[in-house]
């Protein structure tokens, strides 16, 4: 992983060792290279370099405002899907004009906040979304930009929870009544078209799934040409996998080409909402060892990181490598690394050879940089780590580490 190496037996942030870090900050902490962000933002700059382009960075993998602000200086813009999030990113300083705003179940609230912002685009799931949007913005004396979303049909082959864009999920509108709904939209006073949106899954490690998406999605672009309804943007959603073991995704260079090679005779942008591929790799959860169990079947390493500071493993199986922040020779154990959480369901790693270790040794458990934080919560009534972000030789706390103070803000006693 760029960013994350080994200087002798020690891993290093960038030029920054990770105990350093650790000894001032404590753990657990998110730890993030921000030459490891601005690589994978680049990659997709360079991969779409000369056609009109908006990167509009999936901000529900890692909402961080430092994160933000970083890449909306690298001209990103944020796909956003609550009020909360379109607050977070005009809070981080990206212009409103570079923000979509995606998701099945937007309220009036929500659609009012976007449509003062003056956002991009709404990226519209269903029938009586579209109607709603259009009253709304109607009642404001408004026109809301609208893409609607196309769900096109096609398998992504990645896990059931993230597969978004096959006619059993809850997401968009299918393919087969969206002619209908375009000219519907065309209709109505408060709507105005834009673009046509589609996203069908997340870690998409193959590239034919994106094939037959944007197959499909310009396929219907040129439907509604025919059909007198011109857009000025596809944004093709995101879903681009990391490595996180083994897996040898396409590059955005691949994906670009797939995209771009398709799009003769049509006048349009392309939006793309990349979340893990940006931040993914960018990112670890370091842990401290607290303590080692040994029953007759299993070796359990207990950390001070649980399912509440990162749950894909336990919510999605999900693999994350495991390294040793300081490397030691002996044998390592089979066994799994869990944490404190009163949970069977809380390991971070399960039945996997992991690295020797005592207690008050430092594990980085790798790939942690997208969803991670992001979907940590305060279970067991346990304050969310610190993040900070690594540039160089240097180091910033870019959200503190939550106080017993931060758990209770908001309740009272009556
Ligand atoms: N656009 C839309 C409309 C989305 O729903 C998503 C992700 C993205 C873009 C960004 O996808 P990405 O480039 O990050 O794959 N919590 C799960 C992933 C959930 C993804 C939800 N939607 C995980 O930890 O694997």
């Amino acid at each position: 992983m760029n960013g994350f190496e080994y200087k002798g037996h020690e891993l290093f942030v960038e030029d920054v060792p990770v105990r350093k870090i650790v000894s001032s900050v404590d753990s657990p902490v998110y730890i993030y290279s921000e030459k490891a962000l601005r690589e994978a933002y680049s990659s997709y700059q360079e991969a779409f370099q000369g056609h009109r382009t908006l990167i509009a960075y999936a901000m529900k993998a890692n909402g961080n405002l430092q994160i933000l602000s970083m890449l909306g200086k690298m001209g990103s813009g944020a796909d956003v899907v609550s009020g909360g999030e379109l607050f977070r990113a005009r809070r981080a300083g990206i212009p409103s004009d570079r923000i979509v705003f995606a998701g099945v179940g937007k309220t009036d609230g929500e659609m009012r906040e976007a449509i003062d912002a003056g956002i991009l685009m709404f990226n519209v799931e269903s029938s009586m979304e579209l109607d709603r949007l259009s009253r709304v913005a109607s009642s404001m004396g408004k026109v809301a930009p609208v893409a609607l979303r196309v769900n096109p049909d096609v398998d992504p082959k990645t896990h059931p929870y993230i597969s978004t864009g096959m006619k059993k999920s809850k997401f968009g509108i299918p393919v087969d009544q969206a002619l209908e709904e375009y000219r519907r939209a065309a209709r109505l006073p408060g709507i105005r078209i834009v673009g046509i949106h589609q996203h069908i899954g997340s870690q998409l490690t193959e590239i034919s799934p994106f094939r037959d998406a944007f197959d499909r999605m310009v396929a219907f672009a040129r439907l509604l040409k025919e059909n007198g309804i011109e857009v000025s943007w596809l944004d093709v959603g995101g879903g681009l996998g990391i490595r996180y073991g083994n897996e040898k995704p396409p590059t955005p260079r691949e994906v670009a080409h797939e995209i771009l090679s398709r799009l003769e005779g049509l006048n349009v942008g392309i939006i793309l909402e990349p979340g893990r591929s940006i931040v993914g790799n960018a990112g670890i959860l370091v842990t401290e060892v607290q303590y080692l169990k040994e029953t007759s079947v299993k070796m359990f390493y207990i950390a001070d990181a649980g399912m509440n500071d990162l749950i894909r493993p336990s919510l999605y199986g999900a693999f994350h490598d495991l390294w040793p922040v300081v490397k030691k020779t002996g044998a390592g154990k089979k066994g799994d690394l869990v944490g404190p959480v009163c949970e069977t369901g809380d390991f971070l790693v399960q039945d996997r050879e992991l690295p020797p270790a005592e207690p008050g040794d430092l594990l980085a458990v790798m790939s942690a940089g997208a969803y991670g934080f992001a979907m940590a919560s305060n279970y067991n009534a346990r304050p969310r780590p610190a993040e900070v972000l690594v540039s160089g030789d240097r180091f910033s706390v870019i959200r503190a580490r939550e106080t017993y103070e931060d758990l209770i803000r908001g309740e009272g006693i009556v």
